[in-house]
């Protein structure tokens, strides 16, 4: 006997895609509520040995008082936690307590224009000339050195106690920052530095662009002490989200691209707007050795536009660089709706290797991957080794372009690939891969991510065996309450 396709099938079928954006957008709603409560909704077991704590950030808020964010990375950095014991889980999470957050809570309105195009009410007369920026805190968040720190890349990190994610203030991380300092949202984790006696050692680093850039890298202890500091002059301007690191170097994607400040200064369009991408010019690759002492390198590719790396390493006398790349930089539109993006008329973020060969100043490149992905990430010991398994959030068809609804696991050595999918009706985040205790094989631990469940309006969090994407999730823990599409996070193996 036939049975009739239900409307999630027929609709799937009609659209012929996996997913449909008025599901995806209800992902993008403000989340105000501030919660603190035991998981205690939880399909399949969360493993015995998974203890520690998943700290995720993201836009909590996409409009103040019902006034429109005009992109979300202009939203106030909400932080949450979930503290993984003994088989038990506990969900918190909390705004960002930053002076502009408080400020436009209490005005009920935008008080701030945002770097990718927020704007005051008022039109541009209201807008031209505030060149202020507001510190939204939104981008990522780590523990290191005794801290939780939320970072976004424009400005200094906040301090927040671990526990209770109450917002301690502005952290100048021991006085190395001064009022108005940038520190970048993408630190890098040095599983073993020799400089350090074969101990971790983070690596972050700061962009002052101008006509020419500064770069500042630094490098932390555990305990948060500064270990090195060093400040390179690159000629040109640049826009650079994340970097790589190997043992021996920090490598930057210097992408092509231009900055007209004028539309921001006389209000029309915010400073991220101003930005244009130069497609006819070529990536410049920046390899900074960490001693601080040799000299840099520049080397020259075709990479598109890049915002995230996966990983770098050293072998053979070569640098190896893994990158999610783009045909051009998606632009913001000012008069354009975010919610109402056309995915299909965008290029895909694909994953490429960059292969560097400094004695004979070549870079070669090669795509790895033709998925549409995004949010790389490996186990935490290769970072700047080499490795062999990738975890990303990836599209649920392998070509086009589409919101994130899968987990892929890629093997790079062999091409060999695993994918968990929560299409049609789940949208994925970053996927954070958290090593088995006393296991010394690379894909021996859990995925974990944020998935918003577009049925339910409510998000889970999913642990995936790192071992066996396709078999789905060992634990789903529904949530009471949806987590707007977060960015970056990381785990702690402290339990909070
Ligand atoms: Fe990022």
């Amino acid at each position: 006997m036939q049975t009739l396709p239900t409307q999630e099938h027929f609709s799937v079928a009609v659209s012929a895609l996996p997913y449909q954006r008025n599901d995806w957008k209800k992902g993008y709603e403000s989340q105000p509520n501030e919660y603190d409560y035991w998981i205690d909704d939880i399909e399949g077991k969360i493993p015995a040995a998974l203890n520690g704590t998943l700290f995720r950030n993201g836009p909590g808020l996409l409009d103040i008082n019902g006034q429109r964010l005009h992109h979300p990375f202009d939203g106030d950095g909400m932080i949450s936690a979930i503290a993984f014991n003994n088989g038990r889980a506990h969900y918190r999470n909390r705004f960002v307590r930053t002076e502009g957050f408080i400020a436009e809570q209490e005005a009920g309105k935008i008080l701030y224009r945002g770097v990718f195009g927020t704007q005051k009410p008022g039109g541009w007369l209201a807008n031209a000339f505030d060149l202020k920026l507001k510190n939204i805190a939104n981008t990522n968040v780590i523990y290191w050195g005794g801290k939780l720190l939320a970072l976004w890349e424009a400005a200094e990190p906040y301090r927040l106690d671990p526990k209770t994610l109450n917002t301690i203030g502005i952290d100048y991380l021991d006085g190395l920052l001064k009022e108005g300092d940038s520190f970048a949202a993408h630190p890098r984790i040095d599983p073993s530095c020799d400089y350090n006696a074969g101990e971790p050692v983070l690596v972050n680093f700061a962009i002052k662009a101008g006509l020419s850039s500064t770069i500042i890298i630094y490098e932390f202890d555990q305990s948060g002490k500064l270990l090195r500091r060093q400040s390179r002059s690159i000629p040109g301007f640049a826009f650079i989200h994340d970097f790589v690191i190997t043992p021996n170097y920090c490598i930057f994607f210097q992408n092509a691209v231009s900055f007209n400040p004028i539309p921001f200064a006389v209000g029309l369009r915010g400073a991220g707007e101003c930005v244009k991408f130069e497609p006819e010019k070529p990536t410049r690759i920046v390899v900074i050795p960490r001693d601080g002492k040799a000299p840099m390198q520049f080397l020259e590719t075709t990479a598109g536009f890049v915002f995230h790396h996966a990983n770098a390493f050293e072998q053979d006398g070569k640098i190896y660089i893994d990158s999610i790349c783009y045909d051009k930089l998606p632009e913001v539109e000012p008069e354009s709706d975010f919610r109402n993006v056309d995915f299909e008329a965008l290029t895909p973020g694909q994953f490429w290797r960059f292969t560097l060969n400094l004695n004979e100043q070549t870079v070669e490149r090669q795509q790895l991957e033709e998925r549409c992905c995004e949010f790389p990430s490996l186990h935490p010991k290769n970072v700047g080794r080499p490795y062999r398994y990738l975890f990303t959030g990836a599209a649920h068809n392998p070509t086009g372009n589409a919101p994130l609804q899968a987990i892929l696991k890629l093997d790079v050595t062999t091409g060999e690939q695993q994918l968990w999918s929560a299409a049609p009706k789940g949208y994925v985040s970053e996927p954070i891969f958290v090593p088995r205790p006393d296991s010394n094989q690379e894909d021996d631990g859990w995925v974990l991510t944020v998935v918003y469940d577009s049925t339910r309006h409510r998000s889970d969090v999913v642990i995936l065996d790192g071992r066996d994407l396709n078999g789905g999730p060992v634990a789903r823990l529904h949530l009471k309450h949806h987590i707007p599409y977060g960015l970056h996070g990381s785990w702690t193996p402290n339990v909070f």
